[in-house]
């Protein structure tokens, strides 16, 4: 039986398929339209999944809807007509969305696929959320906390999974929402909604949380974890520009230009943002103002999030957790769930937004739906398109770009990890590409953690970043814990995916000064031989020849770019950034060779 799971029209479009209740395809449609967080309906990743199996539109047995989409449009429209004329503006924009397309999602998926509309079900979004996380995870009964922007109407929900049934107890409805809370602020510190969450994340760590008084005035929390927004701080519900108000400027004061360089005392001027301004120590005292802001939305995100998820502890008693919506993509709030509530062990999965919301809806309709058994637990995120040998031997010489090709898989690994070691910095691609915003050694940029240079290396030539992101490790499972503060590190999944970020070992951190954040963190990723043996033997290697088997891994991708998927995209972020060589399956590019004047 197959069963194909869709979520699109809000942001990160995706499939996932499952054959009889195991995942065999999924991958958000941004990969393939090259578009970021690309929401349109998933034209190209539907037809991947259905090709990576030989299957038609026809041969599915159900097609299945993250969420409902009239139950979302009553949301949409009751607000802004609560909120009218203020809201006109938000009306007369979903009205013309939500007419065109968005109502009719059903009638696209029968179209497109060929299906008769009894193939087409439709699951709740956070019911989608729940189950994307549960249903997939390795435990026969745990607790199930889900927290998001929002939803058809509802933001965050609490529940227990048993076998493969899940009961939503709890629910928070709209406008009162940690992930718009947590918006509102990404927006007042310059950032894009949606896309710079994880840069109010990174930039924290630079900031005392001084104004975590100020941010609890405009959320209130209750003793069984409930919360509430003071709405008189926001316009989201009345805008499709703002997300706060002059009350929120009155509290927080002017919000950050969005072009304004982020620097303070403690990064100093980075090196590639040329020569240091004029006014340098009265621009650092405002970033540090606003890494301060960040300090405290993200304080206040994570008390938010452990008071729900203790009382959810108190309340079921269970010992496992698991996590899902996009706030679960807060590796930082995810780590202090696991050492500071009752819960010994949390599950989230790679795509734990909008995007998994498609693996979610299938597991549901297969599991829950259908009372099918569960047979799926996910280990790995490698769901993705993959390129074969011809493919890419193909684009080089039709391209007439010069290689090496390595018959001998071992060879090649020594060959890429004496350049690592020479400081080089590698584009990576194999096999499929990952599930989720993470890149997890499928489509990635490797360089040496140890050398303290290369943070500013990677940042200057090749991601245009500033020094606020982080670079993550990833490193053998079984030698985590010997660099980093995680008991048992192959136990927790989430480290998997880099979802959770620990201290790196007091005694490591000047080993590995390119991995370790400014508050002496990192957001690791533990890499298992049996899930990802050609990454794991290249780390192995890497160890062997240099002592430290890390190797520094960040998104083979330039700023503001999905992430790459086939040759091409990979040869176009290589040859349009200082990367030193590419490595596409075991064919080398040398970028000496390609531009040899540089
Ligand atoms: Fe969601």
């Amino acid at each position: 039986m197959y069963a194909l799971g869709v979520s699109c029209y809000y942001h990160d479009a995706a499939a996932a398929l499952l054959h009889d209740g195991v995942l065999v395809a999924a991958a958000e449609e941004e990969r393939f339209s090259r578009l970021k967080h690309d929401y349109r309906f998933p034209t190209n990743a539907i037809r991947f999944c259905l090709e990576q199996v030989g299957i038609a539109g026809n041969d599915l047995d159900y097609v299945v809807f993250f969420e409902k989409p009239f139950r979302k449009f009553d949301r949409i429209l009751m607000t802004a007509l609560q909120t009218y004329p203020r809201s006109w503006k938000v009306f007369r924009e979903s009205m013309i969305s939500w007419m065109i397309d968005k109502l009719w999602v059903g009638t696209t998926l029968q179209s497109e696929l060929g299906i008769s509309k009894e193939k087409v079900l439709f699951c709740e979004h956070h019911l989608s959320h729940a189950a994307s996380a549960y249903l997939c995870s390795p435990f026969d009964e745990a607790a199930i906390l889900t927290v998001d922007g929002v939803g058809e109407w509802v933001t965050a929900t609490c529940g227990v999974g048993l076998g493969n049934e899940i009961r939503l107890s709890k629910q928070i409805e709209f406008p009162h929402s940690i992930g718009l809370l947590y918006s509102a602020f990404t927006a007042f510190l310059g950032f894009e909604v949606n896309e710079g969450e994880y840069k109010v994340m990174g930039m924290a760590p630079y900031g005392v949380p001084r104004y975590v008084e100020k941010v609890w005035k405009v959320v209130h929390q209750n003793r069984d974890g409930s919360f509430s927004l003071d709405m008189d701080y926001f316009c989201f519900h009345e805008s499709t520009e703002r997300t706060y108000n002059r009350k929120f400027v009155s509290l927080f004061g002017e919000p950050r230009p969005a072009k304004l360089q982020f620097f303070t005392k403690e990064t100093g001027f980075p090196k590639n943002f040329g020569d240091p301004p004029g006014n340098y120590d009265e621009l650092c005292k405002l970033n540090q103002h606003y890494a301060d802001v960040a300090a405290s939305i993200q304080r206040v995100t994570e008390e938010l999030l452990l008071n729900m998820a203790n009382h959810l502890h108190r309340e079921t008693g269970l010992k496992r957790l698991c996590i899902a919506g996009g706030v679960g993509l807060n590796s930082v709030a995810n780590t202090r769930i696991l050492k500071e509530t009752g819960f010994e062990q949390v599950f989230v999965q790679p795509a734990a937004g909008d995007g998994g919301g498609a693996l979610g809806a299938a597991l549901w309709a297969y599991n829950s739906l259908l009372g099918k058994p569960r047979s799926f637990t996910m280990r790995h995120a490698y769901w993705g398109r993959s390129n074969s040998e011809a493919q890419i031997g193909d684009f080089l010489r039709q391209n007439a770009i010069p290689f090496r090709y390595f018959d001998d898989d071992d060879e090649l690994l020594n060959h890429v990890v004496e350049g690592l070691a020479q400081g080089k910095v590698i584009g990576w691609s194999q096999g499929r590409f990952e599930w989720g915003p993470r890149a997890l050694g499928n489509r990635s940029i490797l360089a040496d953690p140890r050398n303290p240079e290369m943070k500013d290396i990677v940042n200057s030539k090749i991601k245009f970043r500033e020094p606020y992101r982080p670079f993550a490790p990833s490193v053998l499972a079984e030698c985590a814990e010997q660099y980093f503060d995680l008991a048992q590190a192959q136990y927790h999944d989430p480290a998997r995916y880099m979802l959770y970020v620990v201290p790196v070992r007091e005694s490591h951190r000047s080993t590995l000064p390119a991995i370790t954040h400014v508050d002496g963190t990192a957001r690791l990723q533990t890499v298992f031989g049996d899930q990802s043996p050609r990454y794991y033997r290249l780390i192995e290697r890497f160890g062997q020849a240099t002592g430290v088997p890390v190797l520094l891994n960040t998104s083979f991708n330039l700023k503001g770019e999905p992430i790459v998927n086939t040759p091409a995209d990979a040869f176009q972020t290589f040859f349009n950034s200082e990367i030193d060589a590419l490595v596409l399956e075991n064919y080398c590019v040398d970028k000496a060779q390609v531009r040899p004047h540089g």
